[in-house]
Order: structure tokens, then C-alpha cells, then sequence
């Protein structure tokens, strides 16, 4: 078991790199296996436990893959087996791709319901919906997904909720339907877009994925392409956030500026420097900011997925900061961590009140999830004295390389082993 052991205080200074988008990879790789032809060639994908999970899945699905560091290539002609029941499956969220890929291309699939991050009631009705518009049967049966059509047929279909997940796996299954396929309501998340292109390579039909409908043209098969993954919107949001609660000047390079624009707003406006050049972007901060308030929301607003990150940089902040996490119910989990710090939060509801105090104090906390994982990551940085994150296995779902990336900014962290 792993453990990162952190000794707070210092400036970061220097350049890294973001990898590929996490969320865009993890929906990109099921995709793939819609490809009746061909292999697909994907580039800039993370090397996080998430993507690891996803390629056993798809071995196990009959897939060839040959896997290099940051790229895989992917022989998905050859699959024999539409039953995903593995620990794989079942242990992380992305694996509902899987039931909208398999439908697409095979009408038919058996997928065990998916894990991921305890932050909330974490429902799949709005897939259910679609695929059902569509024309599929979807039972739940002995813990899994159970679907088939004879047909696919496009129509129209208004989501009841902004969903990532629904989004992009009633995409993936209208790719190969018969007619058009209107999507309203849609989620708008740079990875959407991500995989509406990576599909268009492929060979589908899909217009307007980033605005709020998407019109899909059905086609009668998808082949192997060659494509890289976005730069990953939340990996650099992180990053940006640690160097605005450190103090100091970092680079981020190979970044979508555009991606980080409400993340990049809350940090100008607690008083850090910011500045776009091209695909970089830098940080300046003195580490002394003013706290701001927060709501979370669905793309181009503040993400979900740095609002735990954010709540570290807030604890330091002056003055009262508040948090409005409106897209998950429980996504305040590492507030207790925090508060072993000497953090000053309260939580009514979705709803955390922050005072900023002068300074956290290292502790021994854990990753309750993954942001959680780098909130508290960036909390040891700022801290007084020595913090010990465990359960950092959450954090490598999703961060490449967190501790050398932190040490080539100049972060006094190292990962160790230890037994319980
Ligand atoms: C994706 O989850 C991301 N995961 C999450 O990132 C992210 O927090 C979330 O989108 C929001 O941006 C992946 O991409 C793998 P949703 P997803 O469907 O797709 C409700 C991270 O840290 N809802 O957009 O599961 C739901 O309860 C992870 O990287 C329904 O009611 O999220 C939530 O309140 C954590 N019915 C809201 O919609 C449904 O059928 C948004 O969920 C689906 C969702």
C-alpha cells in the first residue's frame, strides 16, 4: 500500500505537462470498440489506473490491444463476448459505456452496473431513457444491465437532467441507428465534444456536440481511425489551483485555455495572475488570495470535479468563502480531512461555509475519492510541517505521476510503501 508524505511550505516554480483528459479517454476507449474495421490508434491517454481498468475490460471483451505508455491500439474485430461482468467493471463508472458501444454496434449486450467515486446517488435512468428511445428492451438483472433491440431507430430525445454519462452513451449508440438522432438537453463538457470528433473520425454523423443539442446521423458501420485525446480540463485546474494556494510561478503546458476560462475567473478574482499563451498557460501567486464564493455547475460553469481541489485553496483564503456543490449531494467527504488540518468549513447540506485561517497544519488524513485525494494533496503543500495522504490509490485512478509532477515544481512529496 501506498502512501505520499508531504512537507508543506514551499513555492512552486517551473514548467509540467497536463496529460490527455481523463473523462474524454475513459468514454474514448469504450467507443473504440465500435469499429467493425480497422484498428483505432489513440493518442495522449492518461496513464491512470481508470484507463488501465478499461483496457482488462476490453481484453476481456475479445479486444487485441497493444499498449504503449501513452497511447493504445485497438483491434476490436475480433470481439467474442458482450457479457462485461468482470471486478473491473463493476469498480469504476466508466464502464456504463460500454452497455451504448456494445448496443450500437452488436443491438445486444449484458454489462454489470457501474462503481466510481461515492460523491452521490449516482442514477443511469437518463441512459435507460434513451436507449429505450431508441427502440432497445433494458431490463436490470442480478446486478446487471441487460439490453437488446432488433432495430435502433433514430428520434428524438429531450434529457430530463444535464448528464456527461447519458450524453455520451446514447451518442454512441445512435452513431449506428437507423435515421436521426436529436439530443436535447445535452451535457457540453470539452470531453463530449472530444468524443463526438473521435466518433466523426470513426465515420459517424454527429453535428453540435457542445452546444445544448446534438443531431446525429446514423450510419451502418464505424471503422478504425487515428486520434489523440483533449488535454485534461480538471489535471490542469488542479495544477493551476496547487501554484495559486503555494505561491510562486508554474507553466502548464499542452492545456485548452478555453477549457480552464471559470476556473481561470475565480482564481483572477482572488487575486492570482493568469496568462494564456497559446497551449500554455501561467500561474502567478503571492499564496495569499481572498476567499470568493462558488456554485458548481454543468460546463462552461465552475467544474464539479475541482470544487474539492478549490475548497483546500480556500481554507487559506481570507475571509469567508461559500461552495454550492449543485451536481452531487455528497461531494463534501474530505471536509472532515480538512478540518483535521485545522480547517475552518461548515457543511449545511450542499452547501460548505469556509473561513480562511492563517495557515493548515500537516496531519495524517485520507482520499475519501479522487478530487478529494488532490484537494488534500494541495492542503499538505500549503501546510505547516508534514502531511501523510493515504488511500492515495484514488488519486492514481486519475492523476498521472501526481508526486514527480508536484517534485518538478519544486514540492518537498514522495510516495511510500507501507503496510497497515
Ligand atoms: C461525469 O460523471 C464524470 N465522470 C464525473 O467526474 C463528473 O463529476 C460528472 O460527469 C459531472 O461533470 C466521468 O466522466 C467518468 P452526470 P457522470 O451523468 O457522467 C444526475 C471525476 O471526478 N443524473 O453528468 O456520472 C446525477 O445524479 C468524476 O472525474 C441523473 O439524475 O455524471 C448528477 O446529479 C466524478 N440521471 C447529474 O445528473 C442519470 O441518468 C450529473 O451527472 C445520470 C445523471
Amino acid at each position: 500500500m501506498d502512501k505520499l508524505v508531504i512537507n508543506g511550505g514551499k513555492s512552486l516554480f517551473g514548467s509540467i505537462e497536463i496529460n490527455g483528459a481523463k473523462n474524454a479517454a475513459v468514454a474514448i476507449l469504450p467507443a473504440a470498440i465500435m469499429a467493425s474495421k480497422n484498428t483505432c490508434s489513440i493518442d495522449n491517454i492518461p496513464n491512470i489506473e481508470d484507463v488501465h481498468c478499461l483496457e482488462r475490460i476490453l481484453t476481456s471483451l475479445g479486444c487485441k490491444l497493444k499498449i504503449n505508455k501513452n497511447s493504445v491500439e485497438i483491434d476490436s474485430t475480433c470481439i467474442d463476448n458482450l457479457n462485461a461482468n468482470t471486478e473491473d467493471v463493476r469498480k469504476m463508472r466508466a464502464s456504463y459505456y460500454l452497455i451504448g458501444a456494445l448496443l450500437g454496434r452488436f443491438k445486444k449486450a449484458r454489462v454489470e452496473l457501474p462503481g466510481g467515486c461515492p460523491i452521490g446517488v449516482r442514477p443511469i435512468d437518463q441512459h435507460i431513457k434513451g436507449f429505450e428511445a431508441l427502440g432497445a428492451q433494458v431490463e436490470i438483472k442480478h446486478g446487471s444491465v441487460v439490453i437488446s433491440a432488433d432495430r435502433l431507430i433514430g428520434t428524438n430525445i429531450f434529457f430530463d437532467v444535464v448528464s456527461v454519462g447519458a450524453t455520451i452513451n446514447v451518442m454512441l449508440a445512435a452513431s449506428l441507428a437507423e435515421g436521426v438522432t436529436t439530443l436535447e438537453n445535452v451535457a457540453k463538457e470539452p470531453h463530449i465534444v472530444d468524443v463526438a470528433n473521435f466518433l466523426n473520425s470513426m465515420g459517424a454523423s454527429i453535428k453540435g456536440a457542445g452546444t445544448d443539442i446534438i443531431r446525429i446521423t446514423g450510419v451502418k458501420e464505424l471503422k478504425g481511425c487515428s486520434y489523440s485525446v483533449i488535454p485534461d480540463q480538471i489535471e490542469a485546474g488542479t495544477y493551476m489551483i496547487a501554484a495559486a494556494a503555494c505561491g510562486g510561478e508554474v507553466v502548464l503546458q499542452n492545456i485548452i485555455p478555453k477549457h480552464l476560462e471559470s476556473i481561470s475567473a475565480k482564481l483572477i478574482e482572488m487575486g492570482a495572475e493568469i496568462k494564456e499563451d497559446g497551449d500554455s498557460i501561467t500561474i502567478k501567486s503571492s499564496g495569499k488570495l481572498k476567499g470568493v464564493n462558488i456554485k458548481t455547475q454543468p460546463y462552461p460553469g465552475f467544474p464539479t470535479d475541482v470544487q474539492q481541489p478549490m475548497s483546500a485553496l480556500l481554507t487559506v483564503s481570507s475571509g469567508r468563502s461559500i461552495i454550492n456543490e449543485s451536481i452531487w449531494e455528497s461531494r463534501f467527504k474530505h471536509v472532515d480531512e480538512l478540518k483535521k488540518m485545522g480547517a475552518n468549513i461548515k457543511v449545511e447540506g450542499r452547501t460548505a461555509i469556509i473561513d480562511g485561517v492563517k495557515n493548515l497544519s500537516g496531519a495524517v488524513v485520507k482520499a475519501t475519492d479522487l478530487r478529494a485525494g488532490a484537494a488534500m494533496v494541495i492542503a499538505g503543500l500549503i501546510a505547516e510541517g508534514a502531511t501523510e495522504v493515504l488511500s492515495i490509490e484514488h488519486i492514481d485512478r486519475g492523476y498521472p505521476n501526481i508526486e514527480d509532477k508536484f517534485k518538478a515544481l519544486g514540492a518537498d512529496i514522495k510516495r511510500v510503501s507501507y503496510s497497515k
